[in-house]
């Protein structure tokens, strides 16, 4: 959820646009079965680039009976979170000098306090140990507020990318997610199926919070799997959709739920699309608390499926509807379903769209060094 609050902090410069392109770089560099390195703050890094350009992509949490810990990226939709050093700036401290994207964007707040970039910023600034240097940061939303793809996460990720890689990138993965999952808890919750996959890519198993031990599976290559993404004009904040679950589950749906992403994982694993659409599709647990509050949703599910989809459930806290499929032209096809039946059902306008994993995660799209 974004968090409004209007910004005391004052305004600095906007950070000059970048000057040379990289191709995106995959940040898996630690062991992520191991517990998080302790934080390093003894040796100050010094920065190797004046500024940098991050972007983190739109994830898809729960994938059904997953709830807080799967999850996975999806391509063509993220934020972008561009950073400068910047002598205006006390040392140690970031300003957020901007936030652009659509008319929602102007919801979130300026204060880095209360930013889901600035609090992600702040934290792995704190664990670089960064005491001499001021930041400037710039965000710029793709992603809709609220609205079931990662949104909060996203940024969050590409801000935690972009001030360690500004800095030489001495932070690993589990590090970085620990950064985002500070931002998570303050804004929607403390949960890590956003944040792990938008900052790792592909689809992620979060085993444990304490010590994190994350996951990756790897989804074979080769395969072809899609996922249309259907977006009604329709706000869902994690928050309150956190609060209308129930608190205790009953041993029946325990084992129902827990066989069914166990399914997911072996489906995701062996690149089996319609395994992966039965395990999304049979939450017991959450959807059925979630979809009554999300207009449409049922009928959503319902037509998606019809369509020729192999499952179907929602995105994240919603209201996002997510379905797989193999086929492109079949995904647009189950898009255009889902679009009416969120219309007709639930009389909410709804935009689709198709994507494909995003298998690299977080990621420098420009820098210019120092
Ligand atoms: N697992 C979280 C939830 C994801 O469902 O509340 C929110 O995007």
């Amino acid at each position: 959820m974004a968090i409004c609050h209007q910004s005391p902090f004052k305004l600095f410069t906007t950070i000059p646009s970048s000057s040379s392109s990289l191709k995106p770089k995959p940040l898996l560099r630690c062991n992520l079965s191991l517990p998080s390195r302790p934080s390093l703050t003894s040796t100050e890094p010094e920065p190797v680039y004046t500024s940098v350009k991050a972007f983190a992509p739109a994830t898809v949490a729960n994938l059904g009976p997953g709830f807080d810990f799967l999850g996975c990226a999806v391509d063509g939709l993220g934020d972008f979170v561009s950073l400068t050093l910047d002598p205006q700036v006390s040392p140690g401290e970031i300003s957020i000098s901007e936030i652009s994207g659509d008319h929602n964007s102007k919801k979130l707040s300026k204060n880095p306090l209360w930013n889901c970039a600035g609090i992600a910023a702040i934290e792995v600034m704190k664990m670089l140990g960064v005491r001499s240097v001021g930041l400037s940061l710039t965000l710029e939303k793709g992603l809709p507020l609220g609205s079931g793809l990662g949104s909060s996460a996203a940024s969050a990720a590409a801000a935690a990318v972009a001030v360690n890689e500004i800095f030489g990138g001495k932070l690993g993965i589990d590090e970085l997610v620990i950064a985002g999952l500070k931002s998570e808890e303050k804004v929607s919750g403390y949960h890590a199926d956003n944040i792990a996959p938008a900052i790792m890519g592909g689809f992620v198993l979060i085993r444990s919070y304490d010590p994190l031990d994350l996951i990756p599976l790897i989804f074979p290559d080769g395969k072809e799997l899609f996922f249309v993404l259907a977006t009604p004009e329709f706000e869902a904040p994690t928050k309150k959709m956190r609060a209308a679950l129930p608190a205790e589950v009953g041993m029946a749906h325990h084992v129902w739920n827990s066989s069914q992403a166990g399914a997911l994982v072996a489906a995701v694993l062996q690149g089996d699309l319609p395994g992966l659409g039965r395990a999304l599709s049979s939450d017991k647990i959450v959807e059925p608390r979630r979809a009554p509050l999300i207009p449409g949703m049922d009928a959503v599910k319902k037509a998606a499926i019809e369509a020729g989809a192999f499952g179907c459930t929602i995105s994240g806290a919603g209201p996002t509807a997510v379905a797989v499929t193999d086929d492109l032209e079949r995904g647009k096809a189950i898009g255009e379903r889902m679009v009416a039946a969120f219309l007709k059902e639930g009389k909410l306008k709804a935009a689709a769209s198709v994507s494909r994993l995003d298998r690299v995660g977080a990621r420098l799209v420009s820098t210019i060094p120092r």
